[in-house]
């Protein structure tokens, strides 16, 4: 068993003490202001959030660098992507790699698993390397996990679920959070008697995702549904789903009660969001996306940091999708963005990929001016 500090030295990147992210000129990268939250804080365990919209745990997304710029920007809390708990405890280096932090606080990392041994080894193993918030992940629907009876699936299996939990709060000392979704299927929807359980068994925060395993990503959330599992607990609730901007938010807000939102897929290209929406549920004006010239600065310190984390080569190729949600989050029309982005997510050269997102961000201004 490698605890995740000692795999985390033979990692090519991604170490060391943590600079600020920079832009393309070399500047550090300032933070939008951090909004205050407003009367209803949200605490975990001795963690008091800045602000309650929260960045959502994605494969394949939220990993550190896109983590640490929604962070440096003004989210309340991000969560990692799902770790499988026992390719942790074996210390799988791709798996150690998602469960790292560096330059997070509250560092949160998000444990999938079916068996409550391996979750509770897991936990103590990501305890151990830095982790500050541990989140317990019933929600995914892939079959690839819940053939295997893990994320939503345990949700059918509430009794191994409950196991599962109070295993991993007892593992650890610092808070274990849950996200999950409404149940099974329309005619399993039992989120509000899981989490009451879960609440009972130390559990000190849940995220509820307003649909079912068996909607996948069809329909819309549910956020009224929501409600059910706030009047069902004391701990704080957050309610996700479909939440793309200030207005569903407050929406989604007022129509569940939680305490909170997080934010998914609307981050995508726009890692600002989540402070948007902060700015906004406090009773302050959205102050709208960042100009394309800050745009330029957020995405070139990005892509950096992925390069930097994963390789040139493995950072090359993850940071296709983001290059991709970034050009069609600026605005540009329809035609020029597929040239750009046929241009730059074709790219086999790190630099030219940086410069040409310069390039296209001084096309875009043009086009917006
Ligand atoms: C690409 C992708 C990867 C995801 N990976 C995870 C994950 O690792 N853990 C998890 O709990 N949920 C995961 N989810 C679900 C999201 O956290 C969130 O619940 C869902 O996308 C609904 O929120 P949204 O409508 O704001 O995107 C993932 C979703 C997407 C789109």
């Amino acid at each position: 068993m490698t605890p995740i500090n000692q795999a985390r030295s033979a990692e090519p990147a991604g170490t060391g003490p943590r600079e600020p992210a920079r832009d393309d000129c070399g500047h550090p990268l300032d933070p939008v202001p951090k909004p205050e939250t407003g009367a209803s804080p949200i605490r975990i365990g001795h963690h008091t959030l800045p602000n309650n919209v929260l960045l959502a745990p994605m494969s394949g997304v939220s990993d550190l660098p896109f983590r640490r710029l929604a962070h440096e920007l003004g989210a309340g809390l991000v969560v990692s992507e799902m770790v499988a708990s026992r390719e942790l405890v074996g210390a799988r280096p791709d798996v150690v790699r998602r469960a790292s932090g560096d330059g997070l606080s509250p560092h949160t990392i998000q444990l999938v698993g079916c068996e409550a041994h391996w979750m509770a080894e897991g936990a103590r193993i990501a305890e151990a390397s830095g982790a500050e918030i541990i989140d317990i992940n019933m929600g995914c629907p892939a079959r690839e996990v819940t053939g295997r009876l893990s994320g939503s699936a345990l949700m059918r299996e509430p009794d191994q679920a409950l196991a599962l939990v109070e295993a991993v709060t007892k593992a650890v000392r610092v808070p274990v959070t849950l996200k999950m979704r409404l149940g099974w299927d329309d005619r399993s929807v039992n989120a509000p008697a899981i989490a009451r359980r879960a609440e009972e068994a130390g559990i000190r925060l849940v995220t509820v995702h307003g649909r079912t395993r068996n909607q996948f990503f069809k329909g819309t959330a549910d956020w009224r549904r929501v409600a059910d599992v706030k009047a069902a607990v004391s701990i704080p609730v957050v309610v996700n789903g479909d939440i793309t901007g200030p207005a569903e938010a407050r929406d989604a807000m007022s129509r569940s009660g939680a305490d909170g939102v997080m934010i998914g897929r609307g981050a995508y290209g726009a890692p600002w969001l989540p402070a948007r929406i902060a700015a906004t549920l406090s009773g302050g004006d959205d102050p709208g996306p960042p100009s394309l010239a800050r745009q330029r600065s957020i995405a070139h310190a990005h892509i950096s940091d992925m390069l930097e984390h994963y390789g040139r080569q493995l950072g090359l190729k993850n940071a296709r999708k983001h290059v991709g949600w970034y050009i069609a989050s600026s605005g540009m029309p329809g035609e020029a963005a597929r040239l750009w982005r046929r241009r730059l997510c074709t790219e086999e050269c790190a630099e030219k990929l940086l410069a040409g997102l310069h390039d296209f961000y001084v096309e875009a201004e043009e086009h917006a001016a």
